[in-house]
């Protein structure tokens, strides 16, 4: 049921604060009589010593799901202090990529059912790997054949392109980075600042789907394009490529997701007054290497949007030359949530304005089960 909304994918784009809420829900507790944050994920409760113990996490997954474990990456990083490395289903099954008894496998699929990542699984079980699934479809054959895991609880998702699967994805990696992670004196503060941020969530979503209007006045300008760069680093990175997915996928339209410490390695070479290029510039720790590849971009008349925290459009726009998208501001690993929603926006209206058809793109299908 869309309710009032035209399209699937526009309903779970705008669901988002609520899908958050019941992804969250039960699992994070502050305040009242405990003090102390602290996160409960109850299928992971007993299967966290040996995940602190294992000299390696390796993420596993396609698409989406891949792309919410790579931002969700330098977080556990920190926080466990563990190694941590990404596969694609498919290319760790065409290279028979080592997998070990002291690794844990985290298998990350919305549906459960996506056939390379249930290859990759049946793969890691035989290697002895400790497999967890992160999944949003109870009962499904990875929910099943995992030995231990998190659903997601984002609710049914029916557009072909995952929207809400995505954020939800990020906020229970991010916990599963808390569960994991010691609670030491020194990472106290990180932590409450994180569990603070996971609550603010569903409000700052709330606040950046007030963008709607503007991204698809954004879309009408580049409703003939042939192709949108979008450059992304550290926490963001995931959302270049995530944005970039949605737009191909839907919109039918080229596009790459960059990472943007490689522009001079050969991307800088496209760049001129007519493509469109999308640069993440919200606040982090990567921040001033961002504005220097803006100011980089303007110096060869790149046609620059750039999408940064509240306030900061005067210090990202060199010139004042370029379109702006001006997002809410969080603790820095959740910042992901926050930014990849004007790019759905983006690739819904895009969708929309073209003529595509948004919730069954052709050729593709929800759920990946053959090969
Ligand atoms: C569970 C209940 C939830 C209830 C809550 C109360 C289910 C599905 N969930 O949620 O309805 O409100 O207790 O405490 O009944 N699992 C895997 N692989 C996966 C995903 C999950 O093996 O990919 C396993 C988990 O290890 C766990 C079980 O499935 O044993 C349920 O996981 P999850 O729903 O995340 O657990 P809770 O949040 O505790
Ligand atoms: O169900 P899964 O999360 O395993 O699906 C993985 C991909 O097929 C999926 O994310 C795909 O990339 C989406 N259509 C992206 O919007």
């Amino acid at each position: 049921n869309k309710g009032s909304y035209k399209h699937y994918m526009q309903k779970e784009i705008h669901e988002q604060p609520e899908s958050l809420t019941t992804t969250m829900r039960g699992r994070l507790l502050r305040g009242g009589s405990c003090k102390a944050k602290t996160v409960l994920l109850g299928g992971l409760k007993d299967h966290l010593k040996t995940i602190r113990q294992s000299r390696r996490i390796v993420f596993i997954g396609c698409g989406t799901s891949y792309n919410a474990a790579l931002a969700a990456r330098p977080i556990l990083e920190e926080l466990s202090g563990i190694p941590v490395t990404m596969e694609i289903a498919s290319d760790l099954l065409d290279r028979q990529g080592p997998i070990y008894r002291e690794d844990t496998a985290v298998f990350v699929s919305q549906s459960g059912e996506t056939a390379d990542t249930l290859s990759a699984l049946e793969y890691a079980l035989e290697n002895g790997a400790l497999c967890v699934g992160i999944t949003n479809t109870v009962d499904s054959a990875i929910a099943r054949n995992t030995h231990c895991g998190v659903h997601i609880n984002a609710g049914a998702e029916i557009g072909v392109a995952s929207t809400k699967a995505y954020t939800s994805q990020i906020v229970v990696m991010a916990m599963l980075a808390l569960a994991i992670g010691g609670d030491t004196i020194s990472n106290q503060a990180r932590r409450e600042a994180i569990i603070d941020g996971v609550f603010e969530l569903p409000n700052k979503v709330r606040e950046v789907l007030k963008l709607d209007g503007m991204m698809k006045d954004l879309a009408q300008e580049l409703i003939a394009e042939q192709s949108l760069l979008v450059f992304g680093r550290g926490y963001n990175y995931a959302t270049s490529l995530e944005g970039a997915l949605k737009v191909k996928e839907v919109a039918l339209m080229h596009s790459e997701g960059i990472l943007a410490g490689e522009m001079k390695h050969g991307p800088l070479a496209l760049v001129d007054e007519t493509l469109p290029t999308l640069v993440i510039a919200t606040r982090d720790a990567c921040f001033s290497k961002q504005q220097s590849v803006i100011q980089q971009l303007h110096a060869r008349k790149g046609r620059l949007i750039v999408m940064c925290s509240k306030g900061d459009a005067a210090s990202v726009c060199p010139g004042g030359t370029c379109r702006v998208i001006e997002v809410p501001q969080l603790e820095d690993c959740l910042q992901p949530v926050v930014n990849i929603v004007p790019l759905q926006l983006l690739a819904y209206h895009l969708t929309v304005l073209r003529g595509f058809n948004v919730d069954q793109p052709r050729n593709l299908a929800k759920s990946v089960t053959t090969q």
